[in-house]
């Protein structure tokens, strides 16, 4: 289908397509006008809210912006209603038109009226109504959205669409006004649909109408009777803000409750000549997702739990192997002292992962957690070392974060024991990052370096270390210059099973 432009439309395209879909609605419309920050806003946020009235007109809508300097709009936005066939399956975003090709935009544009195409043009044979809504801000008008629809013959008309309709109308005169999108909107997010369900109220809050989908989600929530006439709060489903939103002629959320049916509800006032004259409320059934959350919740909570159980259960360990390490001689001493960090720094990732709503822990708290055990474990009050710890890996799985926080903590280990074997002062640095798909965690220290020769001690600690990263598919590499450097690279999506 060609793209609807009246009179024999040329269009004048600049930039390239790839330039233009990568920019945001707001970098689109700063690129090609003078409009201020505030006008800006305000047509991004209309873009934000604007599948109302899209939906309830069953058009396209395009969004056409004055260029700076020219005498012509560009199309910086567009939109399909869920509730009719596009009428642009192409992307029309980045077109230029003037005055000849787009009369109505630019008359809208200029007398700040709605301009409707008098004749509707015939595309593929359907006429194409189409209607140029000016949008103001602040008394004057910035820019110009076009609706496209066939209404008479997309759906078999009937009430449903005349209601439909007549909404859609009331939606562009407030646009047309300056008050749609509302002020104090901004923060709405995720906007029901007007097929889940539309109810439309008087100024008073009373119900007049109810679309087929409204009325059988309120039937859900137990209400039998006839809701036509009546105010939300006297259906016995819970209080709603539907009196307020009208009064206030802001637009408000709430919900209709009963068990464990739950209708969310958007109250839209309808403001008409300075004053609130009723309101329309998208209603949409959200119990099925309140199910599914309370059920996420609860096993994320069972989750937490367990690494909380877990995380005692090594402490229990670590505190026995402490007890046993009393009475052994100094050598076996020294060993499970070790191994008590080793099964500490285990229990550490899971004191991490069970304080996280998900099943991750970012692996810098993990290892400020192990810094001070091991701080508090090994260094001597006569010692100054400082450990630093900078970088961060992002969230991390516990099937690797565990095998990472045993490696980091035997290098911490190596520099607190080896590194400054006189009593001397330095610093320990851990640093954490993400290159690409890889974690790197690199220790380092300024201490006496490793010799070339084979140092003497057991290896068991570097040995776990190899062993660990291994199995990660990662790599571990020492180097030596004024101290010493441990790195190690790990893929992120390492699978341990
Ligand atoms: N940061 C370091 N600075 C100096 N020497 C180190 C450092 N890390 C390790 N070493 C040397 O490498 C040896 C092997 O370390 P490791 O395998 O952990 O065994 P252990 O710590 O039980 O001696 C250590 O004994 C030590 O001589
Ligand atoms: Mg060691």
């Amino acid at each position: 289908m060609t793209p609807l432009l009246v009179g024999g439309a040329t269009l004048i395209v600049d930039g390239g397509p790839y330039d233009r879909a990568m920019a945001t609605v707001g970098e689109r419309i700063e690129r090609v006008t003078d409009l201020s920050g505030a006008q800006i806003e305000h047509l991004r946020f209309l873009c934000s809210s604007w599948q109302v009235l899209a939906d309830l007109s069953f058009s396209d809508l395009l969004l056409y912006v004055p260029v700076a300097g020219q005498e012509l709009f560009e199309i910086c936005a567009q939109l399909r209603p869920f509730t009719s066939q596009t009428l642009y399956p192409q992307d029309m975003v980045g077109m230029r038109v003037g005055q000849p090709e787009q009369p109505i935009v630019e008359r809208a544009f200029r007398e700040a009226k709605i301009w409707s195409q008098d004749d509707p043009v015939l595309v593929d044979g359907i006429p194409i109504q189409m209607d140029a809504v000016p949008v103001k801000h602040d008394g004057r008008v910035i820019a110009v959205v076009v609706k496209e629809g066939s209404p008479a013959t997309s759906r078999r008309p009937g009430r449903l669409e005349q209601v439909y309709l007549d909404l859609a109308a009331r939606v562009s005169a407030m646009i047309c006004a300056g008050t749609f999108p509302y002020r104090g909107g901004e923060s709405m997010h995720e906007w029901p649909r007007v097929g889940d369900g539309l109810l439309v109220l008087d100024a008073a809050g009373r119900v007049t109408w109810a679309s087929p989908n409204a009325l059988s989600s309120i039937r859900r929530l137990g209400v039998q009777h006839n809701i036509l006439g009546r105010l939300l709060d006297d259906l016995g489903v819970g209080q709603t803000p539907a009196r307020r939103a009208i009064e206030a002629g802001i637009p408000m959320d709430g919900e209709l409750v009963k068990r464990d049916t739950c209708v969310s509800l958007r109250l839209l006032p309808f403001i008409e000549g300075g004053i609130s004259t009723g309101a329309m409320a998208l209603a949409r059934d959200v119990s099925e997702l309140r199910q599914k959350d309370r059920v996420i919740s609860v096993k994320d909570a069972t989750i937490r739990e367990v690494h909380h159980r877990v995380k005692n259960n090594l402490q229990t360990i670590a505190s026995l192997l402490r007890l046993q390490g009393r009475r052994a001689s100094d050598d076996a001493k020294a060993a499970l002292q070790e191994s008590v960090m080793r099964v500490s720094s285990i229990a550490l990732v899971h004191e991490t992962l069970s304080e996280q709503p998900q099943d991750v822990a970012e692996f810098g708290d993990v290892v400020r957690r192990i810094t001070r055990m091991v701080g508090d474990g090994l260094i001597l009050p006569e010692n100054q070392i400082d450990i630093k710890v900078a970088g961060a890996t992002g969230p991390l799985a516990a099937d690797l974060a565990t095998p990472l926080a045993v490696s980091v903590t035997e290098l911490l280990q190596n520099a607190i024991e080896h590194a400054f074997p006189d009593g001397g002062c330095g610093t320990i640095g851990v640093e954490l990052s993400r290159e690409g798909d890889d974690v790197v965690v690199v220790v380092w220290d300024d201490g006496i370096g490793i010799s070339g020769d084979d140092p003497k001690g057991s290896r068991l600690g570097l040995q776990i270390v190899q062993s660990l990263v291994g199995e990660l598919g990662g790599t571990f590499s020492r180097s030596s210059r004024g101290g010493t450097r441990a790195e190690i690279r790990v893929p992120s999506t390492a699978p341990l099973t």
